[in-house]
C-alpha cells in the first residue's frame, strides 16, 4: 500500500519541535512558541535548536557576536559567487550562492553559524542586486535580524521592525518534518555534508505548497484590495480550480498556531506607530476564505497557514514580496541544521520503497 505524500509517517524520533495538528500547537523543544516568540530573539533560539537549552546571557553574547563575525565572513565571500546572484529569483539566487560553500573548508564547530551567516547575507545581497544597489555590508555589532533588516531592505532598521523581524524568525525556525526538513534530513542521512543538505532543502523550501506562499498571499491581498471584493475574488480562484495561498495545512486542522503568533506581533508594530494597512485586510480575506473553503469541503477543515501572517508581517517591515522566501530561509535554516546534526547522530540511510505499477518485461524470468 502506498501512503499518498508519506502523510502519517514517522520517518524520524525527534528532540526537536512537535506540531500538534489537532490542538494547533507548536512546540519547540518543551517550550510553546508563542511564549518563545515573545520572549526570544533570533540567536536564542538557534541556541535552542542547537544545543537543547536556552542560552545564558554570557553565551547568547558569544552566539550573537559569532554570528555577527560569520556575516562578515559570508560578505567577503560576494565577490567569489559567480553570477549566483544575478537570479530573478531569490531561491534560486540562494541555492546557487550556498552551492559556493565548501563544508570540508569550515571547521564543524563553526558550520552553523557560517551556514545560518551566509543565509541572511546572500538573500540581503541579493535583495540589494535586485534593485541595482551595491550590497551592504553588515555590521557585526548588531542582532542577526537587525543586520539582516538592515542590509535587506531599503530603510534602515528600528527596534520594533527588528524586534518584528525577530518574532518571525523565532517562530519559522523549525516545524516537524515539513518538506525541506524532510529533505536535509535524507540528504544528511547519506552521510553527505550539511552544505549539500542545506542546498537540498533550499529547493524543497522554494514551492508554493512550502515556502513560496507567503509572496502570493501578498498578490492575492493586492489583488483583492478592500474587503468587499472578498468574497466574490475568492469565489473565482477555487471556480478556477485554484488553491487559496497561506490557507490549509498538512498536519493542522485548526488554525495554524504560528498564524497568531505574528498577527500579534503586526498588532504590536502597529502600537509602535508602524503601518500596516495590509493587517484588516487580511483578517477579513481570512474570515472568507475559511467560510468559503468550509462550505465547499466541510469535511477537511482549511485554515490560515503561518504564511497568511509572513506576508503581512514582512510587508509591514519594509520587506518586499520576492525576499519573503528567501527570509523564510534564514529562518528555517536554524532548524535544518538542528535536524542535520540529529539525522547524522542517529538517523539510518532513509530509503523507502515504491511500488512498481509498470509494465512487466514480455519474456519470462529463463528458470
Ligand atoms: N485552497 C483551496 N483548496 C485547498 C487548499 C487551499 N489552500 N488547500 C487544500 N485544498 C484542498 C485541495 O484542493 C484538496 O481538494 P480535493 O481533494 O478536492 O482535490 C484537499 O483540500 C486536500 O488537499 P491536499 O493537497 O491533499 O492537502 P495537503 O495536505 O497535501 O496540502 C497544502 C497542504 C499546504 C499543500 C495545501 O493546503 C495548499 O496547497 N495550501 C496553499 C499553499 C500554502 O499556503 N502553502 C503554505 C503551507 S505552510
Amino acid at each position: 500500500m502506498t501512503t499518498d505524500g508519506l502523510e502519517g509517517v514517522v520517518v524520524a524520533d525527534t528532540q526537536l519541535s512537535d506540531v500538534d495538528g489537532e490542538r494547533g500547537r507548536l512546540v519547540v523543544r518543551g517550550h510553546d512558541v508563542e511564549a518563545l516568540a515573545l520572549a526570544n530573539d533570533f540567536e536564542a533560539l538557534c541556541a535552542l535548536l542547537w544545543t537543547g537549552s536556552l542560552p545564558s546571557a554570557r553565551e547568547h553574547a558569544e552566539l550573537r557576536a559569532r554570528l555577527g563575525r560569520a556575516r562578515v565572513r559570508a560578505f567577503e565571500r560576494l565577490p567569489r559567487l559567480g553570477d549566483a546572484l544575478q537570479s530573478a529569483d531569490g531561491m534560486e539566487a540562494l541555492r546557487a550562492s550556498l552551492a559556493h560553500l565548501r563544508a570540508s573548508e569550515i571547521a564543524a564547530r563553526e558550520l552553523h553559524g557560517e551556514v545560518t551567516a551566509a543565509v541572511a547575507v546572500f538573500a540581503a545581497a541579493w535583495a540589494r542586486v535586485r534593485r541595482g544597489a551595491a550590497p551592504l555590508a553588515p555590521d557585526p555589532e548588531l542582532g542577526h535580524a537587525a543586520d539582516y533588516l538592515r542590509m535587506a531592505s531599503s530603510q534602515g532598521t528600528d527596534p520594533a521592525r527588528s524586534r518584528a523581524l525577530d518574532a518571525y524568525l523565532v517562530t519559522a525556525a523549525d516545524h516537524g518534518m515539513n518538506a525541506s526538513t524532510f529533505t536535509a534530513r535524507v540528504v544528511a542521512s547519506t552521510d553527505s555534508d550539511p552544505v549539500s543538505a542545506v542546498v537540498a532543502a533550499v529547493g524543497a523550501l522554494k514551492g508554493p505548497r512550502h515556502g513560496g506562499a507567503p509572496g502570493p498571499v501578498l498578490a492575492m491581498l493586492d489583488a483583492i484590495g478592500s474587503p468587499e471584493h472578498a468574497a466574490a475574488w475568492i469565489a473565482a480562484e477555487l471556480a478556477a480550480g485554484r488553491r487559496i495561498m497561506g490557507m490549509g495545512h498538512r498536519v493542522y486542522r485548526v488554525r495554524d498556531p504560528r498564524a497568531a503568533v505574528l498577527e500579534r506581533a503586526v498588532e504590536r508594530l502597529r502600537a509602535a506607530g508602524l503601518r500596516s494597512d495590509r493587517l484588516d485586510l487580511a483578517r477579513a480575506v481570512e474570515a472568507v476564505a475559511v467560510a468559503s473553503l468550509g462550505e465547499r469541503r466541510p469535511e477537511r477543515r482549511l485554515a490560515a497557514n503561518v504564511e497568511f501572517y509572513t506576508a503581512v508581517i514582512l510587508d509591514a517591515i519594509g520587506l518586499a514580496q520576492e525576499q519573503f522566501s528567501p527570509t523564510f530561509a534564514a529562518a528555517r535554516v536554524a532548524g535544518w541544521l538542528a535536524h542535520i546534526d540529529e539525522q547524522a547522530r542517529g538517523g539510518r540511510l532513509i530509503r523507502p520503497s515504491s511500488r512498481y505499477v509498470g509494465p512487466q518485461p514480455e519474456t519470462p524470468v529463463a528458470a
